[in-house]
C-alpha cells in the first residue's frame, strides 16, 4: 500500500509509469505484426501494379477518389455479403501509400475489379448520372482528354522498388513505352479492374 501512495502522490512518477505501462501494451500488440507472414507477405498470386495500372493509381489519388471511397472491406457479415471477401493485410504490401480510406460517401472499391465492364466505368466516370441517375459522384470528363507520356513512370517504379516492391529492371526500362499515349481514363480503369480480384468470392 505504501508504495502505491508514493506513486499516487507523485505526479511525475505516475506519468512515467503510466507511459511505461501503455507503451508495453502497445509494443506487445504492434511489434509482432512486423514479423508475421500474414501481415508482411503478399497474398498468393499478387503482382506489383503494371506501369499503366500504377499511373491509374496515381490518378485515383490526384482526383481524390480515396476521399469518398474506402478500399477496406471489414470482416462484418453485412460488408462481406455486399462486397466480397474482407480485406487482408497481404493485399496491401505493395501499396505505398495504402488507400484504405476512412470515409464512404460512395461504396467501398476494394473488390470492384471485374464487377463492371470497362465501358461501364468510362461512362460512369464521364458522367455518373448517365448510368446511376441518383448519383452524387462528381464527373471526371477530362480523363478522356489527358494523354500520359510515361515520362516519370520508371522513376516511380524505381522509388517503389527501393521500399520493397519487386519491380525488375525490365519493368522499369519498359515503363515509358508501356504508358506513353494511354489516356488517363484507360489507366484509371485498368487500375480499378484489378482491385481486389485475387480474393473475390465467385459470382
Ligand atoms: C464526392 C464523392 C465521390 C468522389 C470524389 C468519387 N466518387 Fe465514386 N462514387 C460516389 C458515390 C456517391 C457513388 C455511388 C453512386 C454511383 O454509383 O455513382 C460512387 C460510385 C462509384 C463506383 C461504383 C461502385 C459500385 O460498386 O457500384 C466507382 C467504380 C467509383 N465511384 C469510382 C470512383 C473513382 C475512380 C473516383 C475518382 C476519379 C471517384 N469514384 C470519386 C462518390 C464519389
Amino acid at each position: 500500500m505504501k508504495n502505491h501512495d508514493v506513486v499516487e502522490k507523485n505526479i511525475g512518477l505516475l506519468m512515467l509509469l503510466a507511459v511505461v505501462a501503455v507503451s508495453f501494451g502497445g509494443l506487445v500488440q504492434i511489434v509482432p505484426q512486423f514479423f508475421q507472414d500474414e501481415t508482411t507477405k503478399p497474398i498468393e498470386g499478387m503482382k506489383p501494379w503494371t506501369a499503366v495500372q500504377l499511373e491509374g493509381r496515381d490518378i485515383y489519388i490526384r482526383e481524390g477518389c480515396h476521399v469518398c471511397h474506402t478500399q477496406m472491406v471489414r470482416p462484418l457479415r453485412a460488408e462481406v455479403e455486399r462486397y466480397g471477401h474482407y480485406s487482408v493485410a497481404g493485399e496491401s504490401v505493395y501499396d505505398h501509400p495504402f488507400l484504405w480510406g476512412s470515409k464512404r460517401t460512395g461504396p467501398d472499391l476494394a473488390r470492384v475489379g471485374g464487377r463492371y465492364s470497362d465501358e461501364w466505368h468510362k461512362a460512369h466516370l464521364y458522367n455518373p448520372r448517365n448510368v446511376v441517375p441518383e448519383s452524387n459522384m462528381p464527373a471526371f470528363p477530362w480523363l478522356f482528354d489527358n494523354i500520359l507520356t510515361g515520362e516519370d513512370t520508371g522513376k516511380k517504379m524505381a522509388a517503389l522498388r527501393a521500399v520493397g516492391v519487386p519491380y525488375t529492371d525490365e519493368d522499369i526500362a519498359g515503363a515509358k513505352a508501356a504508358v506513353n499515349g494511354t489516356t488517363e481514363m484507360d489507366a484509371l480503369v485498368a487500375y480499378l479492374q484489378q482491385l481486389g480480384i485475387l480474393l473475390q468470392k465467385k459470382r
